[in-house]
């Protein structure tokens, strides 16, 4: 991959020499969806897939891109000084966002950069290609201009930038998957202090599939935004009748004693989900060390359920994809994942039913929504690495 990386970038930028190749992953969330902006815990690991990016430091002040993705968008050019968000500026806005970010916290580039990415995450997946471009550009940030940022720190400018440059009100999640991810373990991680836990994903003779519904999100950032509003709305209402800084804080039977405090039963659905959804994700991590995958697929399924009727992010395409998959003998739990509205959907499917799988939802899936989804078998992989 670097020889091929290395070899485009010559072709486009004139030249490799002092080039460096790195790659970022991309992620997916096997449970605690939605809660991480609520205080709450999520359970993600990051992938063997997701950007690579070739990089060199530049004589002078200007920034060029390349996406071996996005080819007929050509070389995307821009100027060091004065970096804002811009429609016309595409995917280029989130390295751009990650330059701007780092030089909000001080840390200003002496000089500009070429840049040439190169993604295998399926675009607008849901898999967080774009917390893997942040991540990686923060990434190689570091390496070529010498800045003293940790991987966490990584994640939180990722996020900064999504939040502050790219408009969307992100919460940790994904840059943390991505920034901190490791081979073969899903992170446990508490959102309300980023404190984490990395616990081995042991599925005996299981796989991790994903299917992709190849919905594109479309609406999805501005729906996103306003479920966001929805919890802070609800929050603010308990936090009449109780001393509580997010809804990660509650348990289910604090949150019943309360919840006659929300008045709008819109909000009161989306806190309950954020609550009953931080529970099954304890318990799942509970479930998984103790080897009982049986369980951690059961509350994977609870969490499709409640993010289809109390939070209604799920839709007629992802709520097909597990629907469809329940009905498969073989497959453990299955569930949207991210933020939904489009995306893709993960199973636990035992290893000698995964064809059967992927044929039968496959096929139900065409029948009923009438375009195909895709499907990918999946491992987890390492956090950002130079190669
Ligand atoms: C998106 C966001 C994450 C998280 C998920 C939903 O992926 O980037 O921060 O909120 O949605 O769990």
């Amino acid at each position: 991959m670097k020889e091929k990386m290395l070899r485009r970038f010559a072709e486009i930028f004139g030249d490799s020499q002092g080039a460096e190749v790195y790659f970022a992953p991309g992620r997916v969330n096997l449970i605690g969806e939605h809660t991480d902006y609520n205080g709450g815990h999520v359970f993600p690991c990051a992938l063997t897939v997701g950007t690579y990016g070739a990089a060199r430091k530049r004589a002078d002040g200007r920034l060029r891109f390349y996406s071996m993705n996005f080819e007929q968008l050509g070389v995307m050019e821009s100027s060091l000084e004065g970096l804002r968000p811009d429609p016309k500026a595409d995917w280029t806005n989130y390295p751009k966002g990650v330059i701007w970010a780092f030089e909000e916290r001080g840390m200003k580039l002496p000089c500009g950069m070429d840049l040439l990415l190169y993604g295998n995450i399926p675009n607008g997946s849901g898999l967080s290609s774009s917390a893997s471009v942040e991540v990686l550009t923060g990434f190689i940030l570091r390496d070529l201009f010498g800045f003293d940022v940790s991987n966490q720190d990584l994640a939180l400018i990722g996020q900064y930038s999504e939040n502050h440059f790219n408009g969307v009100n992100c919460g940790i999640m994904d840059q943390f998957a991505i920034a901190m991810g490791k081979k073969e373990h899903a992170i446990f991680l508490d959102t309300a202090d980023l404190s984490y836990q990395y616990v081995p994903v042991k599925l005996e003779k299981a796989r991790i599939v994903i299917a992709c519904s190849n919905k594109r999100r479309g609406l999805g950032d501005s729906k996103y935004n306003e479920r966001r509003r929805e919890c802070e709305s609800a929050l603010a209402c308990l936090q009449k009748v109780t001393d509580i800084a997010s809804l990660g804080e509650l348990t289910l039977e604090r949150f019943e004693q309360y919840s006659s405090a929300i008045p709008d039963p819109v909000w009161l659905r989306r806190a309950r989900h954020a609550v009953t959804e931080n529970r099954r994700t304890l318990e799942a991590v509970e479930a998984l060390e103790r080897d009982d995958v049986k369980r951690f697929g059961e509350l994977m399924n609870a969490s499709h359920v409640s993010l289809r009727d109390d939070y209604e992010v799920t839709g007629r395409e992802l709520d097909t994809l597990a629907e469809e998959a329940w009905k498969v003998e073989g497959v453990i739990g299955s569930r949207m994942t991210g933020a939904g509205f489009g995306g893709c959907s993960v199973s636990i499917v035992r290893e000698d039913a995964v064809a059967v799988f992927i044929r039968q939802v496959g096929e139900a899936y065409l029948e009923k929504i009438g375009y195909a989804a895709d499907f990918y078998v999946v491992d987890i992989g390492d956090g950002p690495v130079k190669l």
